[in-house]
């Protein structure tokens, strides 16, 4: 009889299995534990460690990617639910050759300080701005994304600038 570990997590119990998913614009098919955090599988097997992990529970945002189009915390996310979905990170927001346009705005107007919440905060205003948002609704849209830094006026400011509307 086998007894299990108490400390045995779901993730690590469930055997591995194909998980498809287009990864920044490249067909990925990795051989993963179903029920891994998205978050890992990024940053370890993928080699992305642009999203970061904040709070690990949902609450902070540091770890926003767009699935689907959609921003989400891939701390919260199994891995099995991409499975022919769309993923983008950070990294998948910058061309080889230049910053996004996001990017750009947050180094112009100093939008990012320690840079623990920049990448979800980049992703997200990406979002606001692929789906042409009003300046208005930066702090709303924001307010799933904690930054301990910057006091949020810089943030926004340079979301603001990236949306091409000044506050
Ligand atoms: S690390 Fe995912 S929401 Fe904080
Ligand atoms: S720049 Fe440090 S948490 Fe936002």
């Amino acid at each position: 009889m086998t007894v299990s570990h108490p400390h045995t997590h779901l993730a690590d119990a469930v055997a591995p299995q194909p998980v498809s998913f287009t990864l920044n614009g490249d067909a990925k098919t990795l051989n993963v534990r179903p029920f891994r955090r998205l978050l890992d599988v990024l940053r370890t097997d993928l080699a992305l460690p642009g999203t970061k992990e904040g709070c690990g529970e949902g609450e902070c945002g540091a770890c926003s990617v767009l699935i689907d189009g959609e921003p989400v915390n891939a701390c919260l996310v199994p891995v099995i639910q991409c499975d022919g979905a769309t993923v983008v990170t950070i990294e998948g927001l910058a061309s080889h050759a230049a910053l996004h346009p996001v990017q750009e705005a947050f180094v112009a107007h100093g939008g990012a300080q320690c840079g623990i919440c920049t990448p979800g905060m980049v992703v997200t205003a990406a979002w606001m701005a692929d789906n042409k948002m009003n300046a208005a609704a930066i702090r709303e849209k924001l307010s799933g994304n904690i930054c301990r830094c910057t006091g949020y006026s810089a943030i926004v400011n340079s979301v603001a600038a990236a949306l091409g509307e000044s506050e």
